[in-house]
């Protein structure tokens, strides 16, 4: 059985693609690792797979693409029959296809950046996240912080919006704000693969608590 983690937030820039690259990578060096690139025509995720596997070509690193629910319920059925990971990069809306990684995931993770409006767009996933509750036993469903900086005001007033408005879990595992995140985005990398020690910490730490979340829920 694959272990499927979706990554979701309706609002565009968040840091979706930038949660599901450094998963997927730190996955694929252990496990048969699918990614599957829901933001289409962007493919965020598609081109840094095409960026990776010129750099480090792997056969058990694959990437699937899919434009709505249809394909995206297709492809997560084809491979999970030869993935043990699949991470999916999902579309900056609610769409049809946000309600299928809902209910196809095992974890979903919401991005949270320091700003206000991703809180707002983070409501509207409340709403699709209980109406998809009704399809499946439980939706989990947590929050990362990313583009986190610590200790500032501006960090905590949001901290504290967010506990307030949003009765979310969230992840102990923190993305700093940290240029790594996006330089390996654009050179087919993960952070873990960049100098920033912190940086490589950050998703070293974000990786082994999926997979504990994911451990979990085998026993
Ligand atoms: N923790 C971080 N520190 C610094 N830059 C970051 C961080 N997270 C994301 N970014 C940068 O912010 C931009 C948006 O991030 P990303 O592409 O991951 O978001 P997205 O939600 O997938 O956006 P889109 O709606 O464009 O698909 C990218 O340039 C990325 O490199
Ligand atoms: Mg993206």
């Amino acid at each position: 059985m694959a272990w499927i983690v979706g990554i979701i937030q309706s609002k565009g820039g968040a840091g979706r693609s930038t949660l599901a690259t450094n998963l997927a990578a730190h996955f694929s060096l252990q496990e048969p690792t699918t990614i599957i690139d829901c933001d289409l025509p962007q493919g965020t995720s598609s081109s840094w797979y095409a960026l990776r596997q010129a750099r480090f070509p792997s056969k058990k690193f694959l990437l699937a693409q899919a434009h709505n629910h249809i394909e995206l319920i297709q492809r997560a059925k084809e491979h999970a029959a030869i993935s043990k990971y699949i991470i999916i990069d999902g579309p900056p809306r609610v769409a049809e296809a946000t309600r299928a990684i809902m209910i196809l995931s095992h974890l979903c993770l919401i991005p949270l950046g320091a700003s206000a409006a991703e809180i707002w767009s983070t409501t509207d996933l409340l709403q699709t996240l209980s109406e998809a509750g009704n399809y499946k036993t439980e939706v989990d469903a947590r929050l990362v912080w990313t583009r986190f900086r610590e200790q500032t005001r501006e960090a905590q007033i949001l901290q504290n919006a967010v506990h307030s408005e949003l009765k979310l879990e969230e992840l102990r595992a923190r993305l700093g704000y940290r240029v790594a995140f996006s330089e390996a985005l654009a050179r087919g990398l993960s952070a873990e693969e960049c100098p920033d020690r912190n940086a490589r910490m950050e998703v070293f730490e974000l990786a082994e608590e999926v997979k504990k979340i994911l451990a979990e829920k085998e026993q």
